[in-house]
This record gives C-alpha cells, sequence and structure tokens, in this order.
C-alpha cells in the first residue's frame, strides 16, 4: 500500500491490566484491532500483577507485528506510536510503555501518550471501514461509526458512565481532551465488585461475563441487597459488596448448597442492584447539567442489563445513548490509537522520559 500524502497512521498499544493489544488506524479509522487476553489468571479468581506482566512481554512483539500486518501495511508508513500511560498496573503498564518508546525511537516517530480512562471515553469516536476490514487490503476509507445505537458519534458536550474493573465514573465530555468528573466511586468500582461478589460465589474470574449470562435466566427481585446512600453523585460498591456476602452466609448455614440452587436468582438481583446504583446518579446528573446525550464505556458496559437500562432510559427519559461494540467495551488497543490520532492531529507529543503513572488521573 503506498502512503498518501497526509494520511496518519497510528499505532496504539494497550497493557495496562490483563489484555495485550495492538491497533492500527488510518486518518481516525481502525485498520486492525489484535488481542491477546491471559488465561494465566483464571485459576487464581483475579489479575495476579506479577504474571499479567510477564505474559506482556510474551505478547507485545507478536501482538504488534500482527496488527501492523493485519492492518496491510509497512511499520515505516506509521505516523507515530500511542500508548497507554496509565493508570493501571505498573508492571503491566511498563511493558507497554517500554516497547512503545523502543518502537517509536527506532522508527524516527512521534509517540502519544494516553490516559486508559480517556481512551474508553474515546471509544465511540473509533470509525471502522465500510465494507470488509481486518484485511491486508483496505481501500481508502470514509468509515462509519461502531456505536450499536443508529451508528452515531456523540456531539460535544455529553455524559459518559465509565464503569470499569477498577473505575466507575460519571464524566462530562467537553472535548477529547477535556473531561470533567462529575462523580466517581468512593471504593470499589462496579467491575470490582461484580467479580468479587462472583469470586464469593465460587463462580470464577473474571465476575461480569459470568454473571451476566446468569441473570438472564434469574428473577432480579428474587433477593435484596443494601443499596449505598451517598450523596452527589459518587458511587460506592463496597457496603454492597459486603451485604452479598453477609447474606449468603447466612442463607449458606441453612442450605450449603444455596449458591447451586439459586445462582441465577442471585446474579439477576446483584446485577438489578448495581445497574439501579448507576442509573439513579446517572439520571441525577443530567438533571444537573441538562446534557441529555449519554454514554457507557468500560468492562461493565458490555452487560446486558445495564445496555438495556440505557434503552429503558432513552424511551423513557428522551435521551440520546451511545453504547460502544462488544468489542470496544473491554480493554482494546483502538481506544489508545483514537485518541493518538486526535493528539497527532494536534502535534501533542510526549517525551521519551515520560513515566507510567499507576493511580486514576485524568492529566
Ligand atoms: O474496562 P475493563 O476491561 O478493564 C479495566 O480497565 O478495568 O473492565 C473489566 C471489568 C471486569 O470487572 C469485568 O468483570 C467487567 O468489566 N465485565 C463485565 C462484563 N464484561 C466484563 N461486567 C458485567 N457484565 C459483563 N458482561
Amino acid at each position: 500500500m503506498i502512503t498518501q500524502e497526509g494520511d496518519i497512521y497510528i499505532l496504539g498499544i494497550e497493557s495496562s491490566c490483563d489484555d495485550t493489544s495492538a491497533a492500527v488506524l488510518k486518518d481516525g479509522v481502525l485498520l486492525s484491532n489484535v488481542t491477546a487476553s491471559q488465561a494465566v489468571h483464571e485459576a487464581y479468581g483475579g489479575v495476579v500483577p506479577e504474571l499479567a506482566s510477564r505474559a506482556h512481554q510474551q505478547n507485545v512483539v507478536p501482538v504488534v507485528d500482527q496488527a501492523i500486518k493485519k492492518a496491510g501495511i509497512r511499520k515505516e508508513q506509521l505516523s507515530a506510536v500511542a500508548f497507554t500511560r496509565g493508570p493501571g498496573l505498573m508492571g503491566s503498564l511498563l511493558v507497554g510503555v517500554s516497547f512503545a518508546k523502543g518502537f517509536a525511537r527506532s522508527l524516527g516517530i512521534p509517540l502519544i501518550d494516553v490516559n486508559h480512562l480517556q481512551g474508553h471515553v474515546m471509544a465511540h469516536f473509533i470509525r471502522e471501514p465500510e465494507g470488509d476490514r481486518g484485511g491486508s487490503d483496505h481501500p481508502a476509507l470514509t468509515g462509519t461509526p461502531p456505536t450499536q445505537e443508529g451508528n452515531k458519534i456523540p456531539p460535544l458536550p455529553f455524559l459518559c458512565l465509565l464503569v470499569s474493573g477498577g473505575n466507575s465514573q460519571i464524566v462530562k465530555v467537553n472535548a477529547y481532551n477535556d473531561m470533567e468528573v462529575l462523580g466517581q466511586t468512593i471504593d470499589d468500582a462496579a467491575g470490582e465488585a461484580i467479580d468479587k461478589c462472583s469470586k464469593v460465589m465460587g463462580l470464577g474470574y473474571p465476575g461480569g461475563p459470568i454473571i451476566d449470562k446468569l441473570a438472564r435466566q434469574g428473577n432480579p427481585h428474587a433477593f435484596h441487597f443494601a443499596e449505598p446512600s451517598i450523596p452527589g453523585l459518587n458511587y460506592s460498591f463496597s457496603g454492597l459488596k459486603t451485604s452479598f456476602l453477609y447474606n449468603l452466609r447466612d442463607w449458606e448455614k441453612e442450605d450449603p448448597d444455596f449458591v447451586e440452587h439459586h445462582k441465577e436468582d442471585l446474579a439477576a438481583s446483584l446485577e438489578w442492584t448495581i445497574v439501579d446504583v448507576l442509573m439513579k446518579k446517572l439520571r441525577l446528573a443530567v438533571k444537573q447539567t441538562g446534557i441529555k446525550h449519554v454514554a457507557v464505556a468500560g468492562g461493565v458496559s458490555a452487560n446486558n442489563g445495564l445496555r438495556n437500562a440505557f434503552k429503558d432510559h432513552a424511551r423513557r427519559y428522551g435521551w440520546t445513548i451511545y453504547i460502544p461494540k462488544f468489542s470496544y467495551t473491554t480493554d482494546n488497543a483502538a481506544m489508545i490509537g483514537i485518541v493518538g490520532h486526535f493528539k497527532y492531529k494536534d502535534k501533542v507529543f510526549c517525551p521519551i522520559d515520560a513515566p507510567a503513572f499507576s493511580k486514576v488521573t485524568f492529566k
């Protein structure tokens, strides 16, 4: 493929937790998105940081290689390398950050640092090629937005419920580089609570997809779990998790196989409660800001109960909703690449000595 003058090719690299992912975008249109997930953590019921970094080390070179091949380009055509700088697990981040620095330096192209959380929000701006994708022979692309709700890209400003394994936030998005956190969890994230409850039930890791599947067959009102009463737009999920644990302990005294006998109802009731808590604060945020364009992002946005709640709110309250395609809900490099694309256009590059950061921040 011959690079036309003006084409922007961004390589995105994501390695903040337990997925090693690389993507190539041309002018903001996704050419490839390759992810190696790490099954090694399943046996431990959660991500083991040391094992995650080791697996990233093994995966990063082949994943990047595949992403470039699938995109049908040569590495010399890349305009810049965008990488997740944080937040995340430090050991995991360091693999992607170091690789990105070395790769960009060897090609003599700019480096672009991306905040993982901004990446999740910006997943709504990824465009896919019209027609076939992932092959080596892409036509010149105009691209379509991949959101499932009518193929829309949200207009600015919009609200985004960002729900992942480590974060639960309501974000007001003014621009790709201007996001205000209106509210966030003061303890556990929604995904973390789901994962921990799944672990307590002995259902496996990650709990989200398992709970989601079981919940489809259960009664959401079979059990009642305490909902938090936190003022304003902040969330709290640790009380709910504890309430779930204590209730389960009591029920298991009566019936040692309680989980086996009630796992569908337990999953449905847990999911219902978490979705109810998330949506109540989101309704308040809509009321306070007057913004009715509402998106959802992050791993928990794959949840069917949450997706249905969004559709229900669109009908009942006249919201225009934006729900990402499943492949852009969990960690992926396409979302890092799209932020890289916007930053490249604004010539916002990052120095070679920029360190990774593990803590939550929007800077
Ligand atoms: O965004 P993500 O992939 O990683 C972080 O950046 O944290 O989110 C992972 C979280 C996990 O807690 C996982 O259990 C949850 O997303 N998750 C789900 C579903 N799929 C993944 N939670 C509920 N329902 C799902 N279908």
